[in-house]
């Protein structure tokens, strides 16, 4: 029998809960498709950098890029200070394995609530392609006289054009395999940024007109994306955009498709080891109280078996959560509403594989 193996990272507050009731769910689906998943836990987090000062250490970061995958629970921890768990965890992690994709699906379910008025599951199917490792995020840039009235400090936005043009093709594939509305929207600020977004327009362009002719291109300053992404998010198939601009827009993604409860991510290195999570935090005062929704975490299990080349398994995820949705039994997204527990909503979804 086919066998793969997965890294678990349980990481800190309710992370450890919603990753079990992943586990649960993708075991499920792997039963019922005929492979086996093995998994090795790590402990990483919060707790381990106050017990010992190491976030990430490089023997684990060698042994992470041995795994088929790695499922991330969530990173964050009350009493460690801001930047210290999510640089040297998080983003190395995501820099050390080149998974240089980030994507981010935005999907309403039936019976969840959207703050977005009069929007329903048909209007709210779009995925967000996110570069995952380059521009503002490379850390690139300096301060000097700090301190001082006359202080000054950059942060520099660096694209190459193959980190562009290896982003932008995965986004046209993707849009091509999901074959639905078979359009490419990029989302920049070429009208201010006019190095880094001119080269962006070029990249999507060229490689649009030459290499993918079916494939419709729209294009969307990234402040104008906010506004259409709430009043016509129907609109959208599948959007490509640099990592802060991505950042800043899925978090709203999140909230139209009903919140952190739902919203999943893949950290995805197309020919490497790639990473999946819930992008909620890890929530420290829900922690053990069995009220978090693993529902995003049980939809990143689905993104990572679609990765491994599992889509079968995937869709059957996919299809358990949009049925226990459908049967109206999860009253809402939110934590300790949901009108069942953490592990209830494990068993439903998993009874429905
Ligand atoms: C995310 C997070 C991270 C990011 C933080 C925690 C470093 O906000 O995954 O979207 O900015 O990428
Ligand atoms: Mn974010």
């Amino acid at each position: 029998m086919k066998s793969y193996r997965i890294a678990m990272l349980g990481g800190d507050g309710t992370g450890p809960e919603v990753l079990r009731e992943g586990v649960k769910v993708i075991d499920a689906a792997a039963r019922k498709h005929g492979f086996k998943l093995e998994y090795q836990d790590y402990d990483l987090g919060g707790e381990r950098y106050l017990r010992t000062g190491e976030t990430c250490p490089d023997s684990v970061l060698e042994e992470l890029k041995t795994f088929d995958a790695i499922y991330l629970g969530a990173i964050g921890h009350p009493e460690v200070k801001p930047g210290i768990l999510e640089l040297g965890i998080l983003l190395k992690i995501r820099f050390a394995l080149d998974q240089y994709i980030n994507l981010r699906p935005v999907k309403l379910y039936p019976n969840v609530y959207t703050p977005v008025k009069d929007k329903g599951p048909e209007d709210v199917d779009f995925v967000v392609v996110r570069e995952n490792t380059g521009g503002i995020y490379t850390g690139m840039g300096g301060a000097a006289m700090v301190g001082t009235r006359g202080e000054i400090a950059t942060q520099v936005m660096a694209y190459t054009r193959p980190v562009v043009e290896r982003c932008v093709r995965y986004a046209y594939e993707y849009a091509k395999k999901r074959n639905k509305k078979n359009m490419l929207t990029l989302v920049h600020k070429c009208n201010v940024l006019t190095h880094v977004g001119d080269l962006w327009v070029r990249v999507h362009e060229e490689m649009g007109t030459t290499e993918y002719p079916d494939i419709k291109r729209d294009y969307n300053h990234v402040d104008a994306c906010t506004m259409w992404m709430v009043k016509s998010p129907e609109f959208y198939d599948v959007i490509v955009t640099s990592n802060l601009f991505g950042d800043i827009i899925t978090d709203l993604g999140a909230m139209v498709q009903g919140g952190m409860g739902v919203a999943a991510g893949g950290n995805i290195n197309p020919e490497g080891v790639s990473m999946f999570e819930p992008i909620g935090g890890s929530a420290p005062k829900y922690t053990g109280k069995n009220v978090i929704n693993p529902i995003a975490c049980i939809c990143a299990g689905a993104m990572l078996l679609e990765t491994i080349g599992e889509d079968n398994a995937a869709a059957a995820v996919d299809k358990a959560v949009h049925d226990a949705l459908a049967s109206g039994k999860i009253k809402d997204m939110g934590a300790g509403r949901m009108g069942m527990g953490t592990t209830e909503v494990g068993d439903l979804i998993a009874s429905l594989i």
